[in-house]
């Protein structure tokens, strides 16, 4: 055992392992029940969003991104969990494991250790709550652009509330005024939302370096126009609750097929044998954009009066390459091909040989959240993954 422990040691003064910092938040606050009493209309709308599913147990997705990850690349599965946790789970009490971590877990040594103890943390299956974004102290832009999620910023001590009101009281805990709550909230949300790099380094996206504003902010679309409500339910004026202009807390993007609909506008039209399919993104980001392996789909339906003669898919998306030129997960990868999404507040025109014998045929846009490549590679079982979310459709007659 001591040799043992003088490897380890070794090791680990080898490879400079950070020593795991542990962040506290009072039970307190560590929780969203615990906002319930005051902020349950707020609860209710984050508990429906992805941000509240960002930990591996509640999307398939990510858990099986995570495994495979492990497997391939060697690194023991909760080492790989922690890495994750950067963005997905940043109130997690370590943010890195070492050589030293990994050389116990494949000795099988790591049980009880701080990493596997950090892991099992119960507060950390509601992935990005109340006590990520509103715990926030300060966001470092000046680090450099990989320094991302839990790496950028700083906690506000346990039970100090940031905020998008400068004159908020609560008896329940501390509140402070941020700019990055109010003004300026696009910079809290490029703490994670940004590039996200591979194993290998490749930059898959990034949000913030593709945003064009347009005069609107993530949140204008994400948590909804402002209107009138309550920050909090709790009478504290005259026996009432405080009217506030606020936003809801859904965060709704790609899952829903209310926000898909519609995100891009379809024109189609002929030029002599070809079929011309024009689609425009009025949004500040690429379509698709986020997740790397998103996908938008093309179907043409050639008709002949009412009879379906032909169908024709087109496939817009992005593949991933590993090390070796075999194909792989966005987070494996070295290369990737050409990216087909539609650039934010721009356009993509695509052409399509037409088929002779039809009269018509109707063109229409779908939104896939992962590709058959990236879903056949993690054998992805939920239907919601290949689902085809319509986006716009339109039907053209041909001369
Ligand atoms: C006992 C009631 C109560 C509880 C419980 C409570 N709050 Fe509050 N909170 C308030 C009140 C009152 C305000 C001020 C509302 C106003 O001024 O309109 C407030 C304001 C806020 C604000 C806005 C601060 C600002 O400056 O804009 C945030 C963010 C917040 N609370 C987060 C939380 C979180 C997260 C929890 C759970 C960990 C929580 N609150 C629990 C009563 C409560
Ligand atoms: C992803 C980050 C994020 C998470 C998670 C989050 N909030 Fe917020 N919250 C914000 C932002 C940004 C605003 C300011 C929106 C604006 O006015 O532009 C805000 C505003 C608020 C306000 C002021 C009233 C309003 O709705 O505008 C309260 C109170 C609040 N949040 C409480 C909570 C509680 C409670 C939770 C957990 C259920 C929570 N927040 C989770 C980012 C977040
Ligand atoms: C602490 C990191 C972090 C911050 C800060 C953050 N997000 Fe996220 N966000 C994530 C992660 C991780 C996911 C993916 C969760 C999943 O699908 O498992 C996500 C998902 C989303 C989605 C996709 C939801 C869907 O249905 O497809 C939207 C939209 C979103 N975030 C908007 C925002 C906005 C707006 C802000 C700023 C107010 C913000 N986020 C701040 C990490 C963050
Ligand atoms: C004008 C409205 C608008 C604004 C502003 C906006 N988005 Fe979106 N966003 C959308 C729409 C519509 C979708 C759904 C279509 C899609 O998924 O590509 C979406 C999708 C997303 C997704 C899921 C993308 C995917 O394909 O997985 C994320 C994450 C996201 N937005 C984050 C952000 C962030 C962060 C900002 C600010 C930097 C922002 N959005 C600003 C309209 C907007
Ligand atoms: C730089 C911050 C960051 C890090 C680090 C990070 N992610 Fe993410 N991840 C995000 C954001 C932001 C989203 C939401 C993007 C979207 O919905 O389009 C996301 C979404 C995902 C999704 C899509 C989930 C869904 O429901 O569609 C998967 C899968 C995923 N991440 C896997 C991973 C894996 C595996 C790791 C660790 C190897 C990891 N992520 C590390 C920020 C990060």
């Amino acid at each position: 055992m001591k040799i043992l422990g003088l490897f380890l040691l070794a090791c680990s003064l080898l490879y400079g392992a950070k020593a795991a910092k542990v962040v506290n938040v009072g039970e307190k606050f560590a929780e969203s029940k615990n906002c319930k009493a005051c902020h349950l209309h707020l609860v209710q709308d984050w508990q429906k969003s992805w941000h509240a599913k960002s930990h591996f147990k509640k999307d398939e997705y990510f858990q099986k991104s995570i495994e495979y990850y492990s497997k391939k690349t060697r690194k023991s599965l909760n080492g790989v969990k922690v890495e994750c946790a950067t963005c997905h789970n940043p109130r997690i009490s370590v943010t890195s494991t070492g050589m030293d971590y990994e050389i116990e877990a494949v000795l099988g040594l790591d049980k009880g250790s701080k990493v596997n103890k950090a892991l099992d943390d119960d507060h950390l299956q509601e992935g990005i709550n109340c006590v990520v974004c509103h715990n926030i102290d300060k966001i470092h832009s000046d680090r450099d652009q990989s320094y991302r999620g839990i790496n950028r910023i700083t906690w506000t001590p346990s039970g100090v509330m940031s905020g998008p009101f400068d004159d908020a009281k609560s008896p329940y805990h501390k509140v402070e005024y941020r700019d990055f709550m109010g003004g300026n909230s696009n910079k809290l949300c490029f703490v994670c939302h940004a590039n996200d790099k591979s194993h290998r380094k490749l930059v898959f996206t990034n949000m913030e370096k593709e945003f064009k504003s347009g005069g609107k902010k993530c949140v204008d679309c994400h948590m909804g126009p402002k209107r009138e409500g309550v920050a909090s339910t709790l009478r504290i004026e005259n026996g009432k609750a405080k009217k506030r202009m606020i936003r809801s807390h859904g965060f709704k993007g790609a899952h829903y097929e209310d926000m898909i609909k519609d995100s891009l506008e379809l024109t189609t039209w002929q030029k002599d044998d070809d079929i011309v399919i024009m689609l425009e993104n009025p949004q500040p980001h690429n379509i698709p954009s986020g997740m790397g392996a998103r996908e938008l789909l093309i179907e043409l339906e050639y008709k002949n009066g009412s009879k379906i003669i032909k169908k024709d898919l087109v496939s817009l998306t992005t593949h991933y390459k590993d090390r070796k030129k075999k194909p792989t997960i966005p987070h494996l990868a070295k290369t990737m091909s050409k990216d087909m999404s539609v650039p934010a507040q721009g356009q993509k025109v695509i052409k399509v040989k037409r088929e002779k014998a039809a009269r018509s045929v109707q063109v229409s846009v779908y939104y896939r959240l992962v590709n058959d490549e990236v879903r056949g590679l993690l054998d992805l079982k939920d239907e919601i993954w290949s689902k085809k979310m319509p986006i716009a459709s339109k039907r053209l007659k041909l001369k």
